[in-house]
């Protein structure tokens, strides 16, 4: 059906002694610098430079690629089948500004460049991020999922009130031809107004197998098995974009190992969350995982469970609006040397999203996950945060529900620091997102990138008779579209924007034989 179909288009030719082409895949050769620091007794930081020589392999050929939605029919879910749609067919549709033509503004795969090099004047050239080595193209996709409520994606569209009506139109055929399959809902884990949208379930009310968890768990890996077979398809990427969770308790012998927690899912114990039902099937079947909303799917035995089976994860909480300014804001604030002193984060929104998050629970699981961000930040600068100043900034989040705002969430932030010589700045934004247009372009870079990741793998070199292996589980590269990155057991997240996306594009440049991007600029600097 894909009448522009443009995966693995690539435009940037390297000649690059560090690498070749050899049987369909790309090898680079890149040497890792870093530096050990040391604390010494009295204060002094020792440093060491270090460098480890890597190789790295790409496989070049795209796969046909499926994408399955946890929440297919809410405002994301649909806003995402509608903009591939929309795209795949070059569409143009009439607004009240006029004419507009599908596009994937918002997305950094499709719609924003990485910097090449200098020209022979020494300018800066760019190039579109998905033509330096071979990525899926969104429109290649093919789009399919679950939901808890049967509505078709035409009237699920209508209900989400995203899509400018005229795109509706257009888009009605294809959108009504898709119903989600259905879900599995343990009401528990989602606020009690969800209720009524609850009524297409896998497990329904005295079904056979309405509380076998277990069961769950493998009619999940049949859906996908099924709509991979059924749509020939080489690899599929299951995403998480349903209602926010409320968290899972943590229970030694529980959810605390891999093993535990399939005991738990075989006893169906009471604290294993739809959310982690998904994650354990896709896990289980080496089907990458993405959660985007912010609840603790991803408990210790779930994230060792996808470290057994060499299966990709990543989480968590798309950062979509607030949250990405604040990671790019409170960041420049302290390397700028300034003291924020407090962050108070208002909300206020109108769509199911938000009536959710009105529930204590719900709204609990993204105030975490919102408070987190600047965390990393603080740690950076002993000179601003220390154990005489403190080492805290006094961050306030707070969400209304306010039906009349329906998607166009408005966000209000306080920026309030310290200056010089007891001066004040205080910074005030108001952001008024529209929601799921800025969310679907993150799911679409999460999915690109994912499946990119996992075509990624690796060897330490001068280390003789070792195979390629793949990355880490946890895609911790996957973070520049995540308000609480999931990171490896052992690290902390990185939240500064600008570090995600330079580790980003220092990560395609390696794999073309490129030398990570550095702002030296001695062409102009030097004589
Ligand atoms: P929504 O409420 O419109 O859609 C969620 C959908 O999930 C609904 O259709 C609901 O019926 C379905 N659902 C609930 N439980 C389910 C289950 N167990 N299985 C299958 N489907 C289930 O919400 P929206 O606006 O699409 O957001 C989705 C998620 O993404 C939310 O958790 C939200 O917090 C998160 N998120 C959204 C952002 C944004 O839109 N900018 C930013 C960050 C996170």
């Amino acid at each position: 059906t894909s009448s522009s179909s443009t995966s693995g288009k690539v435009t940037v030719a390297v000649e690059s002694a560090r690498c070749q082409v050899k049987d369909n895949s790309l090898f680079s050769t890149y040497t890792y610098e870093n530096a050990v620091v040391e604390k010494k007794e009295d204060g002094t930081l020792k440093v060491k430079p270090t460098s480890t020589d890597y190789e790295f392999k790409l496989d070049l050929s795209v796969p046909k690629t499926g994408l399955l939605l946890i929440g297919l029919g809410g405002n994301n879910g649909t806003t995402l089948a509608a903009s591939i749609f929309a795209n795949r067919q070059k569409m143009k549709f009439d607004t009240k500004q006029g004419e507009i033509e599908a596009n994937y503004y918002g997305s950094v795969t499709q719609s924003s460049t990485i910097k090449l090099g200098v020209d022979a004047d020494g300018h800066d050239v760019y190039a579109p991020f998905n033509e330096v080595v071979p990525f899926v193209h969104p429109n290649d996709l093919v789009v399919g999922g679950w939901d808890i409520n049967d509505a078709n994606l035409k009237e699920a569209a209508q209900r989400a009130q995203v899509l400018e009506v005229s795109l509706q139109q257009k888009l009605s055929k294809q959108m009504e031809s898709i119903v989600p399959m259905p879900s599995i809902y343990y009401p528990d884990f989602i606020a009690a107004n969800q209720t009524e949208r609850a009524n297409n379930l896998i497990n329904p009310k005295g079904s056979a197998i309405e509380n076998d968890k277990w069961a769950h768990v493998e009619k999940i890996r049949k859906d996908i098995k099924e709509f991979k077979s059924k749509n020939c398809l080489d690899k599929v990427v299951v995403l998480w974009t349903a209602n926010t969770e409320r968290f899972s308790g943590l229970i030694d012998g529980v959810n605390d190992t891999a093993e535990n927690l399939i005991k738990a899912v075989k006893q169906s114990h009471e604290e294993v969350s739809p959310s982690t039902i998904f994650a354990i099937a896709c896990i289980l079947d080496n089907i990458p995982y993405i959660n985007g909303s912010p609840q603790n799917t991803f408990v210790p035995g779930c994230i060792e469970l996808a470290e057994k089976n060499n299966s990709f994860i990543g989480g968590d909480d798309f950062k979509s609006g607030q949250t990405k300014m604040k990671s790019v804001l409170a960041q420049f604030l302290v390397d700028a040397g300034i003291r924020p002193i407090s962050i108070a984060s208002y909300n206020h929104l109108g769509n199911n999203d938000g009536y959710n998050l009105s529930a204590p629970q719900q709204f609990r699981s993204k105030e975490i996950s919102k408070a987190s961000v600047v965390d990393d930040i603080i740690a950076s600068n002993q000179l601003l945060y220390n154990d005489k100043l403190g080492k805290k900034i006094d961050h306030c989040i707070v969400i209304k529900y306010v039906q009349a705002a329906g998607d166009s969430k408005v966000a209000m932030d306080e920026y309030y620091s310290e200056l010089m010589l007891g001066g004040h700045n205080r910074i005030s934004i108001s952001n008024v997102c529209e929601d799921s247009l800025l969310a679907t372009p993150l799911i679409i870079d999460l999915v690109v990138m994912t499946e990119f990741l996992s075509r990624v793998s690796y060897k330490k070199k001068g280390v003789q008779d070792t195979e390629f292996e793949p990355l880490h589980s946890v895609l911790s590269f996957l973070s520049y579209w995540l308000k609480a990155p999931l990171t490896r057991p052992g690290y902390t997240a990185i939240n500064g924007l600008n570090k995600q996306r330079t580790a980003l594009e220092n990560f395609l440049r390696l794999l073309i034989g490129l030398p990570s991007l550095n702002e030296l600029r001695f062409e102009e600097r030097l004589h």
